[in-house]
């Protein structure tokens, strides 16, 4: 195991009717501006619940942020802070609401054009305290220092991260998870498997507690992933699907060990450039880089292959062809196809997600910094 530091502040309050903490979790005399997206909050009863206990506050509202969140949208909330002099942002949504409100809590005393923070790895040294209610179970967003943004001018995706931004305090409630479309219930259950995989499936440095904890995600969200769709109403199903997304990329399972992500930087440059859900382009690229990477990432193939999927067979490359087809096999069962053909994106597209990868100086991905532009072509050649 590699040496690590690990802390995680945010505070998190689970359960059936916890959206009632906000009145005790919000400091006293905030000004508090509440962001949400396009409207799933108000039609589901999130919102009533939230103004609710709000209740003596003082606070504005901010919707519109969109899924994948424009950076131009989310200048317009900086405006609005900057004029109402908020002092605690309270994002209530999913991931993109979440992620949208991290960068506005970072722009605020910005100076500079803030798009610079991605695009520049430009540092920021303050950013406004954050709490957050979580609809969608699927990106961590809610207890990690991550948020992915998009310039919607230049079709462009990019991350950034900072200490900074962990949200104080994350309320998940399952029973907010009720309303979500199939699509949306497989887009979460797909991100956190593959958060997962990032993390696990590279080379092995004999981190016990970490792979174990990881093949224990990932054999719930096999389970309970399609009990969700066909049982949108279990609690207990929802429960475990939404703590499971949130253990994913907390941070836990990813300390000290080496971590891969190079299916998730492939994959903005297709959402950036295609439009498609940010689950979507994972489902597409993951099993693409385990066939790709498949004698690196050897020894973890084998030992997921037969731990998660069960695979008994004596031939260890037997094991690993299985393990590629279960893991293609579950998400298609989720209903998220995995091939870029499957979402209608031609194979032409290839060399200008390359060009976007060169462009955005992914040049060395992977675990090993062994991914570059070339073999990210064939992943996506063999995606195609
Ligand atoms: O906008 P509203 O009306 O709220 O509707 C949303 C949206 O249309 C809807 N939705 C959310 N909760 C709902 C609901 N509909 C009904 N009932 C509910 N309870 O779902 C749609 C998608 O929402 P979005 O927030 O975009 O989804 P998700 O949570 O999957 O977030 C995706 C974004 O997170 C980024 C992705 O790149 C993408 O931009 N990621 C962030 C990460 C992080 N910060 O650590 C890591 C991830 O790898 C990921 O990259
Ligand atoms: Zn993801």
């Amino acid at each position: 195991m590699n040496n690590f530091i690990f802390s995680n502040p945010t505070k998190i309050a689970f359960g059936e009717g916890q959206i009632k903490e906000l009145a005790n979790f919000l400091p006293a005399n905030a000004r508090i501006l509440l962001t949400y997206g396009g409207g799933s909050i108000k039609k589901n009863g999130v919102y009533d619940q939230v103004v609710k206990a709000l209740e003596g506050k003082t606070w504005f509202e901010f919707g519109g942020i969109e899924p994948n969140p424009h950076y131009e949208t989310l200048m317009k909330a900086v405006e609005l802070v900057k004029k109402e002099k908020i002092d605690f942002l309270l994002p209530v949504g999913g991931g993109s609401v979440i992620d949208g409100t991290k960068l506005i809590a970072a722009a605020v005393h910005f100076d500079g054009e803030p798009w610079d923070i991605m695009a520049k790895n430009k540092p920021f040294h303050s950013a406004l305290p954050i709490g957050c209610v979580l609809t969608l179970p699927a990106t961590g967003t809610e207890s990690n220092g991550n948020s992915v943004i998009t310039k919607a001018t230049t079709q462009e995706k990019l991350a950034f991260g900072s200490p900074l931004v962990y949200p104080q305090f994350a309320i998940l409630d399952p029973t907010t998870t009720y309303s979500l479309p199939p699509r949306q219930i497989a887009n979460g259950v797909v991100d956190a498997f593959v958060h997962t995989m990032e993390q696990y499936l590279t080379y092995p440095v004999n981190a016990k507690v970490q792979d174990r904890f990881a093949e224990g995600l990932l054999m719930t969200l096999v389970e309970e992933g399609p009990k969700a769709l066909k049982d949108p109403q279990n609690y207990a199903v929802r429960s475990n699907v939404m703590w499971a997304a949130t253990m994913a990329l907390n941070g836990l399972i990813g300390v000290g060990v080496p971590q891969d992500w190079a299916t998730h930087m492939i994959g903005h440059e297709i959402t950036a450039m295609h439009g498609l859900d940010h689950a979507q382009t994972l489902a597409i690229v993951l099993p693409a880089v385990m066939q790709h990477q498949r004698d690196k990432k050897r020894e973890k193939l084998i030992q997921y292959g037969r731990r998660v999927w069960n695979l008994q067979d004596v031939n260890d490359d037997a094991v690993i062809d299985g393990a590629i087809a279960a893991t293609k096999k579950f998400f298609e069962e989720m209903g998220t196809p995995t091939t870029l053909s499957g979402y209608g994106v031609n194979k032409d597209s290839i060399p200008k997600l390359v060009d976007m990868l060169k462009k955005h100086n992914l040049l060395t991905l992977g675990e090993h910094g062994a991914i570059t532009p070339e073999a990210s072509r064939e992943i996506l050649e063999l995606a195609a």
